[in-house]
């Protein structure tokens, strides 16, 4: 099928090249020049394993184009994806529909014969009726339908959660849209991959619930770690306890100093405004907010404790940045709240991290960029784990003890052990764990 994908950012770019792989014909359309002129050089502008090789890989098949010129690509489409930015709107936290809205005009003055509209960005529940009105508003002879088809993505693991997605979500009312749809992904179909037909407000709702629920399975084992803490207890085990419970099963259940990035902080506030915007508050979702919110600064807080409580003029080596492993994305990473805490009580922090420094070094101020690890710990006073990528698992202790002033380990993704930390003559402090 010729499908076009609106926004090439990381949900449009996976898409559009994974739509492509399946075998239909893609073309990503952005406004930025810049962008679209290195993605048809093939360079890729997002840091996601494996996206370079498979967008390449299907330009040189001729299974993917990217333009800015929206015209052709709508015209001629079976389905047009919106996979736009929605981004947390300054000050009330509501979803900023603004691209959602252009990209559905651009579609109404563009498209041609019948055309499944398609929202793949998070959209807040209703949206798709908007879109619709939008479209019929200045097309009233059209023929086309809106549908919802949130991703479930994660940053660092997109393609295969597209390729090998839990489950399709597709919200339609029409069954000539449902015909499409099902084309559109056959591929999966065909290896049983579930793909649930539901309305469209329905869908819209699934994907912030789902999102929401995630967010706050991690902060309940947060809190959970912080009372192991008090009562000398192993979160890990508990996570592991009540991990093998298949009504909660074991995923998302790592302690550690807080969600970040560019869902679950934007998902959650705009769940718990849609909520409450509808006197249906969602109060478990209004506590995780305020819970996660606050556990970055105690993070910061864990960190001067374990100086003594006092950090002034203490040189600290940061390693990890990013919200998570296997991405350069720095939106909401607890890092960004936890070096400034630090700065303020007169810290000087030194940090590395292997793919987010770029990102970094426009978000965080005074802080020394190192090339590796061990150049980041060379005479700090100690060390503290943000991030636990792969790189950071298995350090030389005794050469990063050597280059420490004093042998301090704050761990905050429990990437070491304790009695080895101990035996190796650390004073090690970690999440959740004696
Ligand atoms: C999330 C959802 O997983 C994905 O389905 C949705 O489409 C987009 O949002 P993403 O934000 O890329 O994906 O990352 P994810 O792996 O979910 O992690 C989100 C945050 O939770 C990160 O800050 C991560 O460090 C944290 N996390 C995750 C934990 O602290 N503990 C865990 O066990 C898992």
């Amino acid at each position: 099928m010729r499908v076009t994908m609106i926004g090439t950012g990381y949900v449009g770019l996976v898409s559009g090249a994974c739509f492509a792989d399946f075998g239909h014909t893609v073309t990503c359309v952005d406004k930025d020049e810049g962008k679209i002129a290195r993605l048809q050089k093939g360079e890729i502008p997002i840091f996601e394993p494996g996206l370079g090789a498979l967008v390449r890989d299907n330009v040189e098949q001729g299974r993917l184009s990217f333009t800015t010129d929206p015209s052709a690509a709508i015209r001629d489409a079976d389905a047009v994806f919106i996979a736009v930015g929605t981004p947390s709107r300054r000050g009330d936290g509501h979803a900023d529909l603004t691209y959602v809205y252009n990209a559905a005009e651009e579609i109404a003055s563009l498209m041609n014969g019948y055309t499944v509209v398609v929202t793949k960005s998070t959209v807040p529940v209703g949206t798709g009726d908007e879109v619709e009105a939008i479209i019929k508003k200045k097309r009233p002879d059209a023929e086309f339908a809106v549908v919802s088809n949130p991703e479930f993505l994660r940053e660092g693991a997109a393609i295969s959660d597209f390729k090998r997605p839990d489950r399709v979500v597709v919200g339609a009312d029409d069954e000539r849209a449902r015909e499409v749809m099902r084309d559109l992904y056959r591929p999966l179909f065909l290896n049983e991959t579930p793909i649930i037909f539901t309305e469209r407000r329905t869908s819209e709702l699934i994907k912030y619930a789902a999102n929401g629920f995630l967010a706050m399975k991690i902060t309940f084992i947060n809190e959970i770690a912080d009372l192991c803490e008090a009562v000398g207890a192993n979160v890990q085990e508990v996570a592991r306890g009540i991990g093998l419970d298949n009504r909660i099963g074991k995923k998302f259940l790592n302690a550690g100093p807080g969600y970040g990035g560019s869902c679950f902080p934007k998902d959650t506030l705009a769940l718990m405004k849609t909520a409450r915007d509808h006197k249906a508050p969602i109060e478990l979702i209004e506590t995780t907010v305020r819970v996660n919110t606050a556990r970055k600064q105690k993070m910061a807080q864990k960190i001067i404790d374990a100086l003594g409580g006092n950090v002034s003029g203490k040189t600290i080596a940061v390693l990890g940045l990013t919200f998570k492993p296997n991405t350069d994305d720095m939106r909401d990473a607890p890092a960004l709240d936890i070096v400034p805490a630090l700065q303020d009580e007169g810290a000087k922090v030194r940090a590395f991290d292997p793919e987010g420094m770029e990102e970094a070094k426009h978000m965080l101020k005074d802080v020394a960029f190192a090339s590796g690890p061990y150049d980041c710990v060379q005479d700090a006073d100690a060390v503290v784990f943000i991030t636990e990528w792969d790189q950071f698992r298995a350090l030389d202790l005794d050469r990063m003890k050597k280059a420490l002033k004093t042998p301090v380990v704050i761990d905050l993704r429990n990437i070491y052990r304790p009695t080895e930390m101990a035996a190796k003559g650390f004073r090690y402090v970690s999440v959740g764990r004696p």
